[in-house]
């Protein structure tokens, strides 16, 4: 059985994850690049859900579409929903500034990933990862703050994964997980009516 479904997104990095991922799952990605801009609100979810709405009143086809954040412990959660902001104004290294007096340098990346029909449902899917933000950006692969973020079970950095490393531990690479395993059995189930 073979899917095809379109990936909102700007972003190439979480675009070529999400169709390594996805691909062993036998669903084919394209990627759609569509002008929707991100609204500010206190959770991934609501952000995810509204930039989804805002997809369904333009995109024929089924999609996903992915909101993700940086949470720091010992800045109270800080980036979380204003990664994008923060990335784009101080980058990673403003960020290992802010935590260069501070012990604690646990974190966690989360992502809410939206599958959007439009002549469906809307459905929410969530993952997590915690790691350490480290002392120095270390590697060249991926993209935002993955040169500073180290998982949990790992010595390397994301920045110093491959995709198929990184799928292994990432908030993204969950979320799609749950979100395909939910789908492949909804299709199996329509396959079968
Ligand atoms: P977005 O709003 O989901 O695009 O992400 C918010 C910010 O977090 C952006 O600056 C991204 O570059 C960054 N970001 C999102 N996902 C990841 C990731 O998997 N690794 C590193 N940075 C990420």
């Amino acid at each position: 059985m073979k899917a095809k479904l379109i990936f909102i997104t700007g972003n190439r990095g979480k675009f070529l994850e999400a169709q390594k991922l996805l691909k062993e799952f036998g669903i084919e990605l394209e990627q759609v690049d569509l002008d929707i801009t991100e609204p500010q609100a206190d959770s991934l979810e609501e952000v995810v859900r509204k930039c989804a709405e805002e997809a369904l009143k333009i995109v024929k086809e089924n999609f996903i579409i992915d909101d993700s954040g940086l949470f720091i412990r010992s800045l109270n959660g800080f980036p979380g929903v204003y990664s994008s902001y923060v990335y784009k104004t101080i980058g990673y290294k403003g960020i290992l500034k802010l935590l260069s007096d501070l012990t604690d340098r646990s974190a966690y990346f989360m992502t809410a990933l939206a599958y959007g029909e439009p002549r469906g449902e809307l459905k929410i899917f969530s993952g997590r990862v915690d790691g350490i933000i480290t002392t120095e950006a270390r590697g060249e692969n991926g993209f935002g703050f993955d040169p500073i973020f180290k998982p949990l079970g790992s010595n390397l950095t994301f920045a110093e994964m491959s995709i198929e490393e990184k799928n292994k531990f990432s908030h993204r690479a969950k979320a799609l997980r749950a979100f395909a395993s939910w789908f492949m059995s909804k299709e199996k189930n329509l396959e079968q009516k």
